[in-house]
């Protein structure tokens, strides 16, 4: 306990020699001060231990339940990106340890647990929203090094010091698409989102963009995140009689809402369907016919991106899987790239802060295009495009028409103001 003590101060001067310290750092630093409880002890233990020659990557997602289709993609991505660069970085074997949450976050929790108590994890590959957010102080209290692969809600990264994110958020695309549907006519707007945090976070977004830029939101409907039938929801948004229809549903949703959108005619009724990426999502856009063509879009991601790189992930993706890689398949290939791109940084130390330091502020380029880590929010800075679908060699595919470089999440960029 006393060198534990020990070790805890000489951290703290460390941290406090450094003329100005950023916001994870901070946090960092005040979550050390704060510490309290068993489990932090246990995990200082754990992780201050001799230097191990594997390193393990514990990846708690949701491979069944509402989200499965995220959950594969991630896992997906994380081992596409493990069979191109090898199993080893800085002389340490890598490990990955899949555990499914089923979608379940108090699920997501446990596994945490068990995680960093058996199997003494070096690293998080975090999943869902919920899950994210409930795992969160276990993250921080075992000090854990996590990188989001999924999540697309603001708030995330602010649940722990440790919590790094290679997803996305939905603010970066919605108020973009705002901006976009206001320049392109759109004056009424009805919103279909998806009714949990992401689905809130995309139509608070668009909804400030569009009505800054004039525009007027009907009616905001919100659907069930499991099963949900689109049906009663496409009809009122119809009724309403809006120029276009914001949509958010998650990864997995996008067949069955092209399908319903389809039966009721809405795909030739004139009203302009929008949304972030998700909409569009290249896993179901094989599946979808002509059904979307038109339906334009701001997203982080497309399989047709054309960049070398992304021509080379979307073969390998499509033939490790037998799937069009999509925008959540992105994530969990970059998040291992950051785990190895920070493990060469540090010389193989797998400790949070020097992993979450060498983090912060890295710059690589993505099959998605060029990202980097903001180093004051611990957030993916990243293009988003506006794509629109078109049929190229008879399947659908978002094609991107604009560009707008470096996007930071607009919902920390305020709060920073
Ligand atoms: C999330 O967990 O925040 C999430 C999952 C799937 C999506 C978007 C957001 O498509």
């Amino acid at each position: 306990m006393a060198a534990l003590a020990i070790g805890a101060r000489r951290s703290f001067n460390r941290l406090n020699y450094k003329s100005k310290l950023n916001v994870g750092e901070r946090m960092r630093h005040q979550h050390f001060v704060c510490a309290g409880l068993t489990l932090a002890l246990a995990a200082l233990g754990i992780h201050g231990a001799v230097a191990q020659d594997s390193i393990k990557v514990g990846l708690i997602m949701p491979m069944t339940g509402a989200v499965a289709a995220a959950g594969r993609e991630a896992v997906d991505g994380a081992k596409l990106y493990i069979a191109q660069h090898g199993d080893t970085v800085a002389g340490k074997k890598i490990e990955l340890i899949v555990r499914d949450d089923a979608s379940v976050p108090d699920n997501a929790k446990r596994l945490a647990q068990e995680l960093i108590v058996n199997d003494k994890v070096n690293f998080f590959g975090a999943g869902f929203t919920p899950s994210a957010m409930s795992m969160a102080p276990l993250v921080t209290e075992a000090k854990v090094p996590s990188v989001i692969m999924i999540s697309g809600t603001s708030v995330v990264t602010e649940r722990s010091p440790y919590y790094v994110r290679a997803s996305f958020t939905l603010g970066q695309q919605s108020g973009i698409m705002a901006d976009y549907a206001i320049q392109n006519g759109s004056k009424k707007v009805v919103m279909i989102l998806s009714d949990w945090a992401p689905g809130a976070e995309a139509g608070k977004v668009f909804q400030q963009n569009f009505i800054k830029g004039g525009g007027q939101v009907l009616d905001t409907l919100k659907v069930p995140l499991a099963n949900p039938d689109f049906s009663p929801f496409l009809q009122r948004a119809h009724d309403l009689a809006p120029d276009t229809l914001f949509v958010f549903v998650p990864a997995g949703q996008a067949g069955t809402f092209a399908k319903q959108f389809a039966e009721r005619g809405m795909d030739k009724s004139g009203i302009k369907l929008v949304g972030p990426g998700d909409i569009v999502d290249d896993d179901d856009l094989p599946n979808a016919g002509t059904t979307l063509n038109g339906v334009v879009t701001a997203g982080f991601y497309s399989a047709a991106h054309p960049s070398m790189l992304n021509k080379q992930y979307v073969a390998g993706y499509q033939k490790a899987t037998g799937h069009r890689a999509n925008f959540i398949s992105v994530g969990g290939y970059d998040g291992m790239h950051l785990i190895y791109a920070a493990l060469q940084k540090t010389n193989g130390n797998a400790d949070a802060n020097a992993v979450v330091n060498a983090m912060e502020g890295m710059k690589w380029e993505s099959p998605r295009g060029p990202v980097s880590i903001d180093p004051d929010t611990r957030e993916i800075v990243q293009n988003v495009y506006i794509r629109k679908v078109e049929m190229v060699n008879g399947q659908p595919w978002a094609i991107e028409i604009k560009t707008f470089p470096a996007v930071k999440d607009p919902l920390k960029a305020v709060a920073a103001k």
